[in-house]
């Protein structure tokens, strides 16, 4: 299949199984921003849930959830206001707006010349002068919509950490090494969107500041770039799609960043970036706040500003990265009616079973002796621990398609034998091997599965 293919045909199956929509649909869309629909919440969800969960569940990492509105003096001393900015180019000709940097990655925004890139546009001389654009979206406080009301919407989770840097540290009585996590909303007035998710006006970040003494942070910088890509791993990227690119020209905070790519259809793509931030942010801090985000050491009787190593993951791009990773279109052998067989392809998403939205999908073979009772008992009984989704309509065949679909890991089938023995059917997505257990023990059964 060629690669190309394989975005097109995610970005159809997310919009027909109600995993992904475009923002405002109904009024044409708006550029650069997605809604998740039932099973895309509920995925993207999991994948925080999971990242939560290894980042946090240690002894070491507290989570917050700030604000997205900050003090604007916050963003001078990020450096976003003088630096957070893309160069942008205006094209003459068709009036569309390009990233100065990227033109020839991007195509010509004239319908007209298919498959021509914009850089040929801009040798022909058709583009303006670039001019540095700042990416970050401006509102107002209050009703006067003046100067001094401005305020941003953030570009980057990490900020609310560091102004939180004190407050945690004395609330949690933390010792370094230590880090502050968080998930949240970031917004960027992108120059040009594309590729589905990956590059969006509002997206969600998963960013962990960790904390530790000026003189470790080689070592904390490889600790996390280690655990970091083990967590991709863990959950179903293959190793050989993975890459990490290490950064020769650095953000002005930095002093070593790699960023970990995942192998898009369109190339490699940064899905999560890890950063040596040095005590740039909290000296910034202190200097425009005028209060001290020091540590003091009581052991060795130092004083100090703390190094961080950041660890900056898109919750979107990784939505992105684990659907399409997941989606495969296989050959498979079907029983017909007649007794005959045949072959068809199915679709299935072989998302991680911790991932998928729906954990498990329960039919009646039929709709009578009783079948819809059992299978509606045992739909209840699971609702208890997961996601579970009931199907009586169409036949079985087309009912496993569907949740194939859906990437759903488990389907369970109440047939005659139920009726007499207590077993069902449980399929497994993957391997779709039937096998009969007591419906008693489903909920273990498949707890232990999906971990
Ligand atoms: N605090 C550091 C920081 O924000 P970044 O490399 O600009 O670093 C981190 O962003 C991650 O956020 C990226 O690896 C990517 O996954 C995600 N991200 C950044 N811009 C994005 C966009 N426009 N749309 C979707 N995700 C984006």
């Amino acid at each position: 299949m060629a690669k190309i293919d394989i975005t097109e045909k995610v970005v159809s199956l997310a919009k027909r199984r109600g995993f992904v929509f475009q923002s405002s649909e109904i009024y044409g869309g708006l550029n650069g921003c997605w809604d998740y629909g039932p099973l895309g919440v509920e995925m993207l969800n999991n994948i925080k849930q999971s990242w939560w969960k290894e980042m946090t569940y240690r002894e070491n990492i507290e989570g917050i959830d700030a604000a997205i509105l900050m003090h604007p003096r916050v963003w001078e001393a990020s450096g976003h206001v003088e630096n957070f900015t893309d160069p942008m180019v205006d094209c003459k000709e068709c009036k569309g707006r390009f990233r100065a940097d990227q033109l020839e990655e991007t195509d010509c925004g004239n319908k007209g010349y298919k498959g021509r890139k914009a850089i040929k546009c801009h040798q022909e001389g058709k583009f303006t002068e670039a001019r540095n654009f700042n990416l970050m979206f401006k509102t107002f406080v209050g009703p006067l919509e003046d100067s001094s009301n401005v305020v941003y919407l953030r570009p980057e989770t990490a900020q609310g950490i560091y102004v939180n840097f004190l407050n945690v540290k004395e609330a949690s009585r933390q010792k370094l090494p230590f880090g502050i996590a968080q998930i949240g909303k970031a917004f960027r007035n992108e120059i040009n969107t594309k590729n589905f998710l990956f590059r969006t006006r509002e997206f969600e970040q998963m960013e962990m500041q960790f904390f530790i003494r000026p003189d470790e942070d080689e070592k904390w910088f490889e600790y996390w770039k280690e655990q970091r890509v083990n967590w991709f791993i863990k959950n179903g990227i293959p190793k050989e799609k993975l890459n990490i690119h290490v950064h020769e020209k650095l953000a002005h905070y930095a002093k070593a960043a790699v960023d970990i790519e995942y192998e898009f259809p369109f190339g490699f793509g940064e899905i999560e970036g890890i950063h040596n931030r040095t005590d740039f942010d909290l000296k910034r801090h202190t200097e425009y706040s005028g209060k001290k985000l020091e540590y003091f050491d009581d052991q060795t009787k130092e004083r100090f500003t703390p190094f961080v190593i950041e660890t900056s993951a898109g919750a979107s791009r990784s939505f992105m990265a684990f659907l399409l990773n997941s989606y495969d279109e296989e050959e498979v052998v079907k029983e017909n009616s007649d007794g005959t067989k045949s072959t068809e392809v199915r679709t299935v998403l072989h998302l991680h079973p911790s991932f998928a939205p729906i954990k498990a999908a329960v039919f009646p073979l039929v709709n009578r002796d009783g079948m819809q009772d059992i299978a509606a008992n045992i739909t209840e009984d699971l609702r208890n621990y997961m996601r579970v989704f009931y199907d009586d309509s169409g036949a079985v065949g087309r009912r496993y398609r569907r949740q194939d679909e859906c990437g759903t890991p488990y389907c369970i089938t109440v047939d005659s034998e139920t009726l007499t023995n207590n077993t069902v059917t449980i399929r497994d997505r993957d391997t779709m091997a039937q096998e009969r257990i007591n419906k008693d023990n489903l909920v273990e059964f498949i707890l232990k599965k999906i971990k």
